[in-house]
């Protein structure tokens, strides 16, 4: 009788070890993590996500609906998250954490309808420094190759698509206020 409790007693002590307690259980913690994150990831990539807090706070969903990748409610040609959050993993990790910054502010009603045109230069060039460093990334990941035939195209398009890489030039130097209200500052 004795022994196999005494057997318990060290298996227990064992377990108990900070280290090696430790090490599987942040392991499976790890993975439901990853795991849990992932659907996190999609859910909140759809526009009723974004949209749950910019139709409340500003016009931004208004003016998207009014924009050229907006058909209508059933087509969709580009998602809120499909120009403002980048395809890579990490780089959407990134984007989320700075999310929370944006709950904070909602929570707070810091950017309300009657303020946000006071906001918007400040957001917007968030958005252009983020597009610029990644030259355009989210546009180009629909934009290319076959997609992006300069060959299909008008000549006004063609002519200014055929130099931007002699010009250094990405798509937001040209395309600003695709999707949002025109806005001139700088
Ligand atoms: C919980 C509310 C909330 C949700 C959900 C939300 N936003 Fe925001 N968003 C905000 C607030 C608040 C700001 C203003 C942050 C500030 O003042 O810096 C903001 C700012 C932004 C900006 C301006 C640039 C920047 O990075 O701050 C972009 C772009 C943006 N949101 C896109 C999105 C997209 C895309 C989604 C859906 C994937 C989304 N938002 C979902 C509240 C939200
Ligand atoms: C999820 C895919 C997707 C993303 C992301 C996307 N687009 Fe588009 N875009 C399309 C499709 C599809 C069309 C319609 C067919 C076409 O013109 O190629 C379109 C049309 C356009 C047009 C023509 C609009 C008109 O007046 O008819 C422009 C300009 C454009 N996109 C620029 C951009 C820019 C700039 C970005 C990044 C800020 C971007 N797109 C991001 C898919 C996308
Ligand atoms: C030097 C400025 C400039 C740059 C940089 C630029 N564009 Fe354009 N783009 C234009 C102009 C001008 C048009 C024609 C608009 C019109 O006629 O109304 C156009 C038209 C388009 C169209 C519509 C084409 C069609 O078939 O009608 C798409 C899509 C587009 N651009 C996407 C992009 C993407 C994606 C990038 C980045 C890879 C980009 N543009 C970079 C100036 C530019
Ligand atoms: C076709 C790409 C595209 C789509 C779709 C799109 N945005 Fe944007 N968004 C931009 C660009 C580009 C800017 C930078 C400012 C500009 O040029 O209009 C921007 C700017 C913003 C800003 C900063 C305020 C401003 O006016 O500049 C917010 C907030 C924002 N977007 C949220 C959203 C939300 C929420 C959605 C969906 C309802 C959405 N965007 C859909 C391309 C897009």
């Amino acid at each position: 009788m004795g022994e196999p409790r005494s057997r318990t007693k060290k298996f227990w002590r064992w377990l108990k070890k900070p280290l090696l307690l430790g090490i599987p259980i942040g392991i499976v913690l790890v993975v439901i993590g990853l795991v849990g994150f992932q659907g996190v990831m999609v859910a909140s990539n759809m526009n009723a996500f974004c949209f749950s807090c910019h139709l409340k706070m500003d016009t931004i969903v208004q003016e998207y609906k009014a924009s050229p990748h907006y058909v209508s409610d059933d087509k969709v040609l580009a998602t809120c998250a499909d120009c403002h959050v980048p395809h890579e993993f990490i780089d959407k990790m990134k984007v989320k954490i700075a999310a929370t910054a944006d709950i904070y502010h909602m929570m707070k009603g810091t950017i309300t309808k009657e303020n946000f045109e006071e906001h918007r230069p400040r957001l917007a060039r968030i958005v252009w420094e983020d597009m610029k460093a990644s030259d355009s990334g989210t546009c180009r990941h629909c934009h290319s190759g076959e997609n992006f035939d300069l060959s299909k195209q008008p000549q006004r398009a063609r002519l200014n698509h055929e130099m931007i890489e002699q010009r250094g030039e990405t798509c937001i130097d040209c395309h600003a206020g695709i999707a949002h209200k025109r806005i001139t500052i700088e």
